[in-house]
């Protein structure tokens, strides 16, 4: 069935409700015509009792006498009463045209009382309605000679229950109709976000990824639209950093691009073979700038899927890391930046793919010589924590705004939007550093200060300190 929850919450209750007025109606039904019975049988009982001890106590009178002495006790009869004899012979009757006088009464109730037991039933007759009967002996040195038998309408009785079950039906129905109304307030009230979020998303789907959902309730469906906007806000600023990143890459092919084309055309009209070779050397160097953006691309395109092709072995951390160390040299030298690296001395072995790590390092030690100036000192420093290795690479380069820390790792972020050449990056570096750590239940942590310098401490766990996935 394709309910909406509103419907479905709407019917539950309903059905909730109407299950709770049907047992409250049957309990408060029942109870009440249990208790007028009892009361009803208890007054009649009494009455035939008090009868039954004035026959006993009579019996040298004649029926006559007896009659005026029970009329005397009960001057307005309520229902019926006959006294029979112990062969359940009608010797009395309190109805003044009676039939049954000299009559045989074989109801059920006679012949309990004449077996010494009061007894008592409910019938229903078709010309009187519902109507109680009520049986007791009467007594005489212990012997039963003859029984008191009582008739009473009990109508009124079945009729003030069915009037409850009446009131009880019809508020129910009233309220009923207020449960469900109230079910569709409270409904339409929750599932309103929960409209708003999956317009929102349908909106993001879309391509609005600046689409966001006002929170208007601190419960779960609060936090679940806070986690929905921060994911559109996450979703917008990868969107942004993307665009500028191909706004650059197109920009850094077009450029040598013109170049080329603008040397390719001057040299029809060049005969000097020095300046033809120049020229040469000219669009080759335009080339090579080319070529290294589009490396960089494929690289990027390569640690895209980094969960891919994990290769995971146990190695001497300390060792990759002097490598990679060794292997950034020449590019510091460029810039006279002095690399120290401390702990290298260290055993202990990391569980991980070499060349993922590698790629890490590589990307912290390139930043680190990059945003530094000429002459600096970068400090590479592994440390043995209990379960952890931690790397820090301090630098003492230009710093980094506190308020941009966050997005650091952001593919495509980068702190200097107008980059200049020599430093011109995609952001994907720090990207690629935070993916790699996670890969081996890692983590990176960044503290910087403008002017003064930045330190990253990649912060993984040791061989056999988390449960190693093949
Ligand atoms: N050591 C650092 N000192 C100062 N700024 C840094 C440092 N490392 C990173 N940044 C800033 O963080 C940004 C993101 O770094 P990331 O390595 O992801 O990208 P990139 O270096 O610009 O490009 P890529 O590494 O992809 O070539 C950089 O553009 C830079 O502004
Ligand atoms: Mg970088």
């Amino acid at each position: 069935m394709n309910l909406s929850i509103k419907w479905k919450i709407t019917i539950a209750y309903a059905l909730l409700f109407t299950a709770v007025m049907i047992v409250t109606n049957f309990l408060v039904t029942t109870t009440t015509e249990k208790k007028f019975f009892e009361t009803h049988k208890a007054g009649q009982l009494e009455k035939a009792n008090i009868v039954s001890t004035l026959i006993s106590d009579n019996l040298d009178k004649n029926l006559y006498e007896i009659s005026e002495i029970i009329d005397s006790y009960f001057p307005r009869m309520d229902g019926r009463l006959i006294y029979t004899d112990a062969n359940g012979t009608v010797l009395l009757d309190s109805f003044t045209e009676s039939q049954l006088l000299g009559s045989q009464l074989t109801h059920r109730e006679v012949s309990g009382a004449l077996q010494g037991n009061s007894s008592s039933g409910t019938y229903y007759l078709q010309d009187n309605g519902w109507v109680k009967y009520i049986a007791v002996p009467v007594l005489r040195d212990g012997q039963v000679i003859g029984t008191i038998f009582t008739s009473s309408s009990v109508d009124d009785i079945k009729k003030a229950v069915s009037d409850v079950r009446i009131m009880i039906f019809t508020i129910s129905i009233i309220f009923a109709g207020f449960v469900i109304v109230f079910s569709i307030i409270i409904s339409n009230s929750l599932l309103e976000p929960i409209k708003q979020l999956t317009d929102g998303s349908k909106k993001m789907s879309m391509g609005l990824l600046d689409t966001r959902v006002p929170i208007k309730s601190h419960d779960e469906i609060g936090a679940l639209t806070q986690n929905f906007n921060s994911m559109a806000e996450q979703l917008e600023k990868n969107d942004e950093n993307r665009l500028s990143f191909l706004a650059d890459l197109s920009h850094d092919l077009k450029t040598p691009l013109a170049s080329i084309k603008a040397l390719a055309e001057s040299l029809g009209d060049e005969e000097s073979k020095e300046t033809y070779q120049e020229f040469l050397g000219d669009i080759v160097t335009e080339i090579d700038r080319m070529n290294i953006t589009v490396s960089r691309l494929l690289e990027f395109n390569k640690v895209s899927n980094i969960s891919t092709k994990v290769n995971k072995k146990d190695f001497i951390f300390a060792f990759l890391v002097n490598e990679t160390v060794n292997s950034m040299q020449p590019l510091a030298d460029k810039k006279n930046i002095s690399i120290n690296f401390k702990g290298g001395q260290l055993k202990e072995k990391i569980f991980g793919d070499r060349e993922k790590l590698r790629q890490m390092i590589l990307n912290l030690l390139d930043n680190a010589i990059k945003y530094s100036e000429e002459n600096g000192v970068v400090e590479v420093r592994l440390t043995d924590k209990r379960r952890e290795l931690h790397l820090s690479i301090k630098d003492c380069g230009k710093g980094i705004p506190t308020k941009e820390l966050p997005y650091l790792f952001d593919r495509f972020y980068r702190v200097d939007k107008a980059r200049h050449k020599e430093t011109g990056g995609t952001g994907i570096g720090l990207a690629i550093v935070k993916d790699v750590a996670q890969l081996h239940e890692g983590r990176v942590d960044v503290e910087s200060r403008l002017e003064t310098g930045t330190i990253f401490t990649i912060k993984l766990p040791k061989q056999g300190t988390w449960f190693k996935t093949l």
